[in-house]
């Protein structure tokens, strides 16, 4: 078992500055950050699974100790099969504590080997989600500053303008 190779978790529909700022601050923590993608297609996400996978790749394609991959089932479960034991996730304000708490407590009860490592986040992402941006963006809001100019080109072939 490898204890310094976290597992960062997420739909990243699209990913966004804040989640950059959490994966380039644990990268001084851990030696190597798996960010790995959730493949739900019942969340009907903006990107595919593709889509988001090569998004994120141009983002992170200097950094060799950041591996981009997806999964489904249970997130403990591919935790142990990438022989890791710590989850990373990000905290923004009071609003993400329940959901979080919430999820950790399960991934715990499911696995107690398995590590939630959470990062608060950057006051400047406090207020951003990928959500928000997507509804910006679908409005033709500017949303340049707050996704990687990859995303934002992306988003603004999805809105066609
Ligand atoms: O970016 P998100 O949508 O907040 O990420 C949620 C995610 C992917 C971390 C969570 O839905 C997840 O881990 N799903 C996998 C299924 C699972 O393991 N569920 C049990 C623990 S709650």
């Amino acid at each position: 078992m490898n204890g310094r190779t976290a597992v960062y978790p997420g739909t990243f529909d699209p990913i966004t500055n804040g989640h950059l700022s959490i994966v380039n601050r644990a990268l001084k923590i851990f030696d190597k950050l798996i960010i790995a993608i959730l493949n739900n297609p019942q969340k009907a996400p903006l990107f595919s699974l593709d889509e988001r996978i090569s998004m994120i790749k141009e983002v992170f394609r200097s950094k060799s100790n950041v591996e981009v991959d997806s999964f489904d089932g249970l997130l403990v479960d591919y935790v142990v099969k990438k022989k890791a034991n710590v989850v990373l996730r990000g905290l923004r304000a009071l609003s993400d504590f329940e959901y979080e708490f919430q999820m950790a407590l399960m991934n715990r009860k499911l696995n107690r080997e398995v590590q939630s490592i959470f990062l608060m986040t950057d006051y400047k992402w406090f207020y951003i989600s990928s959500t928000i941006i997507k509804e910006a963006a679908s409005l033709n809001g500017d949303i340049s500053g707050l996704v990687p100019a990859t995303v934002c080109q992306n988003l603004k072939e999805k809105f066609g303008y």
